[in-house]
């Protein structure tokens, strides 16, 4: 099937978190070179571009989200010539490769930081970040709380003896940008344009809802409900994480759709598909339409489906609603079902089910993000403290086991840890028990997730990408959801006990080896999801 629409509009991007895909060096991390020696891997799945989370020069206090040049590659990754050799390695194989942009903050080892904290309050140095007096009492200009716990402010004592704050939404070694300022906004055109002339296809943007912020010196009304809503807390119910977020005085302001038209045209001006995908958590949800109008990007994601239960009437209202809402707009969705940022998609719902949901998302129209290790299945590893390195972790005191658990490297084979990845000790501890998960242990198991995500992905392709809109028929009140999409009926159980289903047609694909159909049957045990040709 020929598609019209650009690249991206169904596109799969497989995200890879350079630290634990391949380690091709023995120092115990992922590194460029590695991941080019293993690009036939995300060919052979299937996918269609990859995402590279931060390669970029870095003190690496918050995995390479703190950067200190955005504009060079840490050594710990390799050098320019080496993301010069992966971005031609995967065009040759036909992904496309999309970068991440941090604008929201950059490192404190970053020379204009350095130059900030040197110079005078006041001074130009200081106003490509937030600096502010402290309170008449001494304490920060706001009570706003960093995403990673404690206070968003930092002081910092200069020699003239003065005391000046400045904001930090994340790590204190992650200073906030000013984008009021000219030299932010330009500098940041300078790296687009640096790794675009270099090669690559597009970009995802970090914090997109962040950039612009308002009413900086008045206190919030719940900085502490607020704080954990950002960061998702898991106990909260949606509708009050959605009203924290809504009163975000920092978050999903009007001032950010400025930047991204000017993006916008500088994507355009190359002779190729570039596209943006934004990482704005907003509320309601509607508000994210806003990034993706016809002048500013090309997609934002839509995390409802990482934090969503393994329900079937749910599940129904978020994809519907996502779809309905992105249709006002003429902008694709986005599905993701695990990232570097929350537990797996395994860990959330156990192997049986994730499969199962897999199956049904990969059937959606818009584009589907993969994270590495997703399609092996890949639950978080349980960590010891002592082995935890999140930012979160150290400043919620432990409170928060942070994010790590869903960074664990890549088991690639043989049969004890590190499993290939690496002739050293892994930067975190690959399991003993993650043999069964390698890729050589998967690669000929007709029955493994691997193999699942490549016959899905292979189908998808073929026969789902072009195919259009989807018709609901079951709406998840029983527990079971389904549409028919061009050739398919695409079926989900999310419920404890088997349905029975009257169905014409051939069973393309199930999600285990229990799915089944026969004498016009399909039988679909407990969390479990089928493709049905039924044209
Ligand atoms: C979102 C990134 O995905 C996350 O890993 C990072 O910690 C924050 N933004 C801050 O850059």
């Amino acid at each position: 099937m020929i598609s019209e629409s650009p690249w991206w509009a169904e596109s799969v991007i497989y995200q890879i978190y350079p630290r634990s895909f391949f380690d091709s060096n023995g120092d115990g991390e992922g590194d460029l070179p590695g991941i080019t020696s293993h690009l036939e891997h995300v060919q052979s799945l299937g996918a269609d571009a990859i995402w590279l989370s931060p390669f970029y020069t870095s003190p690496n206090k918050d995995g390479g989200y703190d950067v200190a040049d955005p504009r060079g590659v840490d050594p710990r990754f390799g050098n320019l010539e080496d993301a010069r050799a992966l971005i031609k390695r995967a065009h040759q194989l036909e992904l496309r490769v999309l970068v991440d942009v941090v604008p929201n903050h950059f490192s404190d080892q970053h020379a204009w930081f350095t130059e900030a904290i040197s110079s005078k309050a006041g001074s130009a140095e200081r106003k490509r970040f937030h600096f502010y007096d402290a309170k008449s009492d001494g304490t920060p200009p706001n009570n706003w709380i960093s995403l990673f716990g404690g206070p968003a402010w930092t002081q910092i004592k200069t020699s003239d003896g003065t005391a000046q704050y400045y904001l930090h939404l994340f790590d204190s070694s992650q200073p906030d940008l000013n984008w009021e300022n000219e030299d932010v906004a330009s500098d940041f055109e300078k790296t687009l344009r640096f790794w675009l002339d270099l090669g690559v296809d597009g970009f995802r943007i970090d914090v997109a809802h962040g950039l612009a912020k308002e009413n900086i010196l008045i206190d919030h009304h719940d900085p502490e409900g607020l704080s954990n809503a950002l960061r998702l807390d898991f106990e909260m119910s949606s509708e009050e994480r959605g009203e924290l977020l809504a009163s975000a005085p920092f978050f999903d302001r009007e001032g950010v759709h400025a930047i991204y038209r000017n993006w916008r045209r500088i994507f355009d001006s190359y002779d190729r598909e570039v596209m943006a995908v934004a990482e704005a958590w907003v509320h309601p949800p509607a508000r994210a339409t806003r990034y993706v109008r016809g002048d500013e990007l090309q997609q934002v994601f839509n995390f409802d489906l990482l934090v969503a239960p393994f329900d079937a009437a749910f599940l129904f209202q978020c994809i519907s609603s996502t779809l309905e809402m992105l249709r006002q707009v003429d902008a694709p969705a986005t599905w993701a079902l695990s990232n570097h940022d929350t537990p797996r998609v395994a860990s959330r719902h156990g192997s049986k089910a994730s499969r199962a949901l897999a199956l049904f998302v990969l059937a959606l129209p818009g584009s589907c993000y993969i994270y590495n290790g997703q399609e092996l299945g890949l639950p978080d590893a349980q960590l010891a403290d002592s082995d935890r390195q999140d930012p979160a972790f150290f400043r919620t005191k432990g409170l928060q086991k942070g994010r790590d658990g869903a960074r664990v490297p890549m088991p690639w084979s043989g049969d004890k840890t590190p499993f290939g990845f690496s002739s050293g000790s892994p930067w975190l501890p690959i399991p003993n028990e993650w043999r069964e998960f390698s890729v050589s242990s998967q690669n000929t198991d007709p029955s493994s997730t691997l193999n699942l995500y490549r016959s899905a992905l292979k189908i998808r392709k073929n026969r789902f990408v072009g195919a259009g809109e989807i018709e609901w028929v079951d709406r998840g009140e029983t527990g079971l959801l389904s549409f028919a999409r061009g050739e398919f009926a695409v079926y989900l159980n999310t419920g404890t006990s088997a349905i029975e289903i009257p169905t014409v047609g051939t069973l393309a694909l199930g999600s285990d080896r229990e799915v089944k159909l026969a004498n016009g049957t399909l039988s679909l045990p407990a969390a479990s999801a089928a493709w049905v040709a039924i044209r």
